[in-house]
C-alpha cells in the first residue's frame, strides 16, 4: 500500500483516463477526492472505490470557474484533513479549425485545459505548503501540444501551454519539496469528450495498439510515487512511441 494514509485529488475523474488513474491510486491505498463536473459519473466512480474497500468521495466542480476551484479545494481539506497528491486530469477539445472556433469556445477550452491546472495547482499546494507534507503533482497534456492540428486549435495551444505552465509549477514548488510533472498520452481509450472507444480510430505508433487508460495510470502512479523522487519537471510520453517516428520517414 503505496498511499496508505495519503489523500489524492483527480480532477475529470469521472471517465476514462481521470476514473482509472483514481482506482489504481485507490488501489494503492490512497483516499481519493473524484473532482468531476458530472454528478453521476463522479459518484459512480466514488461508489465503485468505496465498494472495493477504498476511501472516496465525490467533489461536484465545474474546474471553468476560479470560485468553484477555491471552494471545492477547501471542501476537500475539509473532509480529507490533508492533500497529498494532485492529477490535473479534465480537459475538453474544441475540435475546429480557426475560422469556425470562435472566442467563447476557445476561452472555454482554455479554462479547463490550463487555467485549472493553474487554479488547482495553487490552491492545493497552499494546502500541502501549510500542511509541511511535501507533494507531487501531474499535469496530464497530450501529443497534441507537441504538434499543430488541423481540426483542434484552442485544444493544442492549451495542452502546449500546459507542458511549459508545469516547469514553472515545479520550480517554483521545488523548496516545498513539491514535485510536479507531466505525462503526454495519445489516443488512450475514448477520444476526450467522448463515452465510448471507437475501434476505427487510427492509430499509428510502436506499440501496434492503441493505448488503455491503464497505461497512463501507470504512467501517473509512477510520478506520483517516491521511485520518481529525482524526476521533476518531466513531460513523460506514454504514446506507444508515436512521437518517436517522424512522418514519411522508414
Ligand atoms: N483520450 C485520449 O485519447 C487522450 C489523448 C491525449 C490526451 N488526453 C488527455 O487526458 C485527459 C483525460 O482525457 P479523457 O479522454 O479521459 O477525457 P474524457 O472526456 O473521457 O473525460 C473527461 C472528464 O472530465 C470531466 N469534465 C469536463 N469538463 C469539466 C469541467 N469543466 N469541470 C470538471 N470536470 C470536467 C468530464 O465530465 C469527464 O468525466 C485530458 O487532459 C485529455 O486532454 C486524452
Amino acid at each position: 500500500m503505496k498511499f496508505k494514509g495519503q489523500v489524492a485529488v483527480v480532477t475529470g475523474a469521472g471517465r476514462n483516463i481521470g476514473e482509472d488513474v483514481s482506482k489504481l491510486l485507490a488501489e494503492n491505498g490512497a483516499a481519493i477526492a473524484v473532482v468531476d463536473i458530472d454528478k453521476a459519473r463522479g459518484e459512480k466512480v466514488a461508489a465503485d472505490i468505496v465498494a472495493s474497500g477504498g476511501q472516496a468521495k465525490w467533489f461536484g466542480c465545474d474546474v471553468s470557474s476560479e470560485e468553484a476551484i477555491i471552494s471545492c479545494v477547501a471542501e476537500i481539506k475539509a473532509h480529507f484533513g490533508r492533500i497529498d497528491m494532485l492529477v490535473n486530469n479534465a480537459a475538453i477539445s474544441d475540435n475546429k479549425d480557426m475560422f469556425s472556433l470562435t472566442s467563447a469556445e476557445w476561452n472555454r477550452v482554455l479554462a479547463i485545459t490550463l487555467t485549472a491546472p493553474f487554479l488547482l495547482t495553487r490552491e492545493v499546494a497552499k494546502v500541502m505548503i501549510e500542511g509541511k507534507t511535501g507533494g507531487r503533482i501531474v499535469n496530464v497534456s497530450s501529443t497534441s501540444g507537441y504538434f499543430g492540428r488541423n481540426r483542434a486549435t484552442a485544444y493544442t495551444a492549451a495542452k502546449g501551454g500546459l507542458v511549459n505552465l508545469t516547469k514553472s509549477q515545479a520550480i517554483q514548488l521545488a523548496d516545498h519539496k513539491i514535485r510536479v510533472n507531466a505525462v503526454v498520452p495519445n489516443k488512450i481509450g475514448s477520444p476526450v469528450g467522448k463515452d465510448e472507444f471507437d475501434p476505427t480510430r487510427p492509430v499509428v505508433n510502436l506499440a501496434g495498439r492503441p493505448g488503455v487508460p491503464r497505461d497512463l495510470a501507470n504512467a501517473a502512479l509512477f510520478l506520483l510515487s517516491e521511485e520518481s523522487s529525482f524526476i521533476i519537471g518531466a513531460a513523460l510520453f506514454v504514446d506507444g512511441g508515436c512521437t518517436t517516428m517522424m512522418p514519411g520517414n522508414s
